[in-house]
């Protein structure tokens, strides 16, 4: 996707062959700025501190970080501890495991010396059918908003967190479809929830609408079911960090609310998704899907923006209170419409998802 007109991802390979650059999206919206990765251990801190984050990003960042690692140290020993440190960094989003197991799988018929430039490789296919993969999720989800502007009027799309290209290598998943009705002429328009405690929703996805010229209205995370009591909501499109295989769906904490609410008022909820999201091994998501808790200053505290452009971070709770932070939630299957993938619009569902399942998996 473009800013001001220049193609950008949030992550890009280097001219060298070894290392890797991003977008660092702490410090958006307020300053844009990028980082150069060079170790496995800058890759492992840039997905710890979510200077990368969302789940396929995550997963592609990993990816490189296993074939710095292999740079350092080609030998088996080596890779399964970089496996094991970029693993730890983020529990909740499968993206991270399936991307860690594909780049050391591949690993295992090439001989050490020839592994770090074979992973660097096939990283960056990864990223580029990442990239293709929301391209197709995008003009799957696109049909469902022609039909709903076939209606007449306006399309209002609900959306959580951020699920769009800051969160995979292109496109995003939830904003593929925006971004393909907006470019062909819909009249789309997106209530961005805002996403507390970290804002990825006014920070990210605002921010990245804006860009490409999408209308949109950053409305407060308790909103949305007032919106959809009185028909401002057309639809319901989120990402997910991990599906189970029985359509289960676990993304950003706030998204089972939305769901809810979309369940009473009869608004379609759609959870937009690239095929390795799913977990094949996991059937009840709220029993089994790790959700990660982060630290309590991101509820008692948040980033702003001074006029003199100086970051700060504002106490907005009261002195001596503790939080917690449970960053993710599971929303049933039985509340989702459908989901999109890069194969089609699918029933949240064992049967739905049979489809996809790869042979190799059993449960
Ligand atoms: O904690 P984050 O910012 O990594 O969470 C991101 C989300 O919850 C996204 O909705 C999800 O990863 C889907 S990204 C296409």
């Amino acid at each position: 996707m473009k800013i001001d007109g220049v193609a950008w991802r949030p992550i890009w390979a280097d001219d060298d062959g070894e290392t890797v650059e991003i977008i660092d999206q702490t410090t958006l919206p307020f300053a844009f700025g990028t980082k150069r990765l060079t170790t496995m251990e800058e890759a492992a801190e840039a997905i710890s501190v979510m200077r990368v984050r969302g789940a396929p990003l995550i997963g592609v960042t990993a990816a490189y970080g296993l074939a710095m690692a292999l740079r350092d140290d080609p030998s088996d020993a080596a890779m399964r501890a970089a496996y094991d440190t970029l693993h730890a960094t983020r529990p909740t989003a499968i993206n991270l495991r399936w991307a860690l197991d594909r780049v050391s799988g591949a690993m295992a018929d090439i001989a050490p010396a020839d592994r770090a430039g074979a992973a660097y490789t096939l990283a960056g296919e990864m990223a580029d059918e990442d990239a293709e993969i929301n391209r197709r999720i995008g003009a799957h989800g696109l049909t469902l908003l022609r039909e709903a502007a076939a209606k007449g009027g306006r399309v209002n799309v609900l959306t959580h967190c951020n699920a769009g290209w800051l969160a995979t290598v292109d496109w995003g998943t939830a904003t593929s479809p925006v971004y393909q009705a907006h470019d062909e002429g819909i009249d789309v328009h997106v209530w961005v929830d805002e996403t507390r405690p970290r804002n990825q929703g006014a920070f990210l996805t605002a921010l990245e609408l804006g860009w490409h010229g999408v209308p949109h209205s950053i409305i407060a995370d308790n909103a949305g079911g007032h919106l959809m009591q009185h028909g401002e909501v057309d639809l319901c499109l989120v990402g997910t960090d991990r599906v189970t295989a029985t359509g289960d769906v676990c993304n950003k904490i706030g998204t089972y609310l939305k769901a809810l609410a979309a369940h009473d008022n009869g608004v379609p909820f759609y959870v937009c998704l690239p095929t390795p999201t799913i977990d094949w091994r996991v059937r009840d998501g709220v029993a089994e899907i790790p959700i990660e808790n982060r630290a309590p200053d991101e509820v008692l505290s948040i980033d702003g923006v001074l006029p003199s452009g100086e970051i700060v971070r504002s106490r907005i709770a009261a002195p001596g209170s503790d939080a917690v932070n449970p960053a993710f939630d599971v929303t049933p299957a039985r509340l989702v419409t459908g989901l999109i993938t890069e194969a089609g619009i699918m029933e949240a569902s064992e049967v739905g998802l049979a489809g996809l399942r790869p042979k190799a998996v059993s449960i």
